[in-house]
């Protein structure tokens, strides 16, 4: 396998990787500057404990219906080695998070994708060919990764009902659309939803991803992935987040969405058809996507570019910001894809 890399240069507009452009919450930036010594000179509790109570309290579920990692690319890895064995398959839509087939070949799993259903089902996963794969795990993304689209409800029971091993369902951008599934995951005893820190919460940087799921299905995960996992430091900060700065989220998630219906129309304008997005970011077919992306590169602006998706073809990823951020993007983006 090859080294995952992403075009990681420095640019004026980064609208590449779906994080949160207005940055870090409020309440975590003042508890790094009154953290102590000890925060950095003592190691972090096992598991994380203060971390899941305030997710706990945030999400309304329990606290060991809760398994926390170094980032939601961790919390993946775990549950992988948890429940498959080298040999083992896993099967994911496609397109979908590029990490899915990494995370199958550091694990030895046979990775197995099934194309998405076209435009006229709402780029739905193709439920009945996932569970056909008789996967040790099913990975599902809602919204998905790159598309924004969303898993259907009726698609998604399918999967519960018939999948052969562990469903995951990563809900990374669940803050931008309207329903979660971590009330299902709590009942249901083979469902992993994993979600993140990292996009609507603004600190990606600090490495922080959680899942929930049935005690003994969290239990599982926590054994794979090993204690220490989430620095003192982003502990103290998270915490500080769930705990004070909800309002400050929930203010930027609609700053988003408003920006969202705004892009979308300028795109439209540009004679673009973009997916419908119940993220923050939009997905927009277009022709030669990486050259594209390179142009838009060398007038400031930086976007993730994606050559042949399954159904899709060529496409541009853009993430979405607070509506001054997009303003300054719109000059290239016209110059570019008109
Ligand atoms: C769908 C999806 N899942 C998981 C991740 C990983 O997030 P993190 O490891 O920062 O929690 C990403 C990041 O882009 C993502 O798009």
């Amino acid at each position: 396998m090859d080294v995952y890399q992403s075009n990681r240069a420095p640019v004026a507009i980064d609208l590449s990787d779906n994080t949160n452009l207005r940055g870090a919450p409020p309440a975590a930036l003042r508890a790094a500057a009154s953290a102590g010594a000890e925060v950095y000179s003592r190691y972090p509790s096992h598991y994380a404990n203060e971390l899941k109570r305030a997710l706990a309290d945030w999400l309304g579920v329990r606290t060991d219906e809760i398994v926390t990692g170094c980032g939601s690319d961790d919390v993946l890895d775990s549950a992988l080695r948890a429940f498959a064995e080298p040999g083992d398959r896993l099967a994911y839509p496609s397109p979908t998070f590029a990490m899915v087939p990494y995370l199958a070949h550091m694990n030895g799993l046979e990775p197995r994708h099934v194309p998405l259903l076209g435009k006229a089902r709402g780029f739905d996963i193709d439920a009945e060919a996932l569970v056909a794969e008789r996967a040790r795990v099913t990975y599902l993304c809602s919204p998905n990764n790159p598309t924004g689209t969303l898993v259907s409800a009726q698609s998604l029971e399918l999967v519960l009902r018939e999948a052969a091993g562990l469903v995951v369902l990563d809900e990374a951008y669940v803050e931008y659309a309207t329903e979660s599934h971590v009330r299902r995951a709590r009942d249901d005893g083979r469902l992993l939803v994993v979600r993140t820190l990292s996009k609507a919460f603004g600190m990606a940087g600090l490495r922080i991803g959680y899942a929930v799921g049935a005690p003994d299905l969290v239990q599982a995960v926590e054994k794979s992935r090993g204690p220490y996992k989430v620095s003192a430091l982003a502990e103290r900060m998270a915490v500080a987040a769930l705990d004070e700065d909800r309002a400050w989220i929930a203010d930027g998630v609609a700053n988003v969405l408003a920006a969202r219906d705004r892009f979308v129309a300028f795109l439209r304008d540009l004679g673009l058809d973009p997916l419908p997005s119940a993220a923050n970011f939009v997905c927009v077919p277009v022709a030669n996507a990486r050259e594209k992306a390179a142009a838009l590169r060398e007038r400031g602006v930086a976007v993730r570019p994606f050559a042949g998706l399954d159904g899709i073809g060529d496409a541009l990823r853009i993430s979405v910001g607070p509506w001054p951020i997009m303003e300054g993007a719109l000059p290239a983006l016209s110059e570019v894809l008109r």
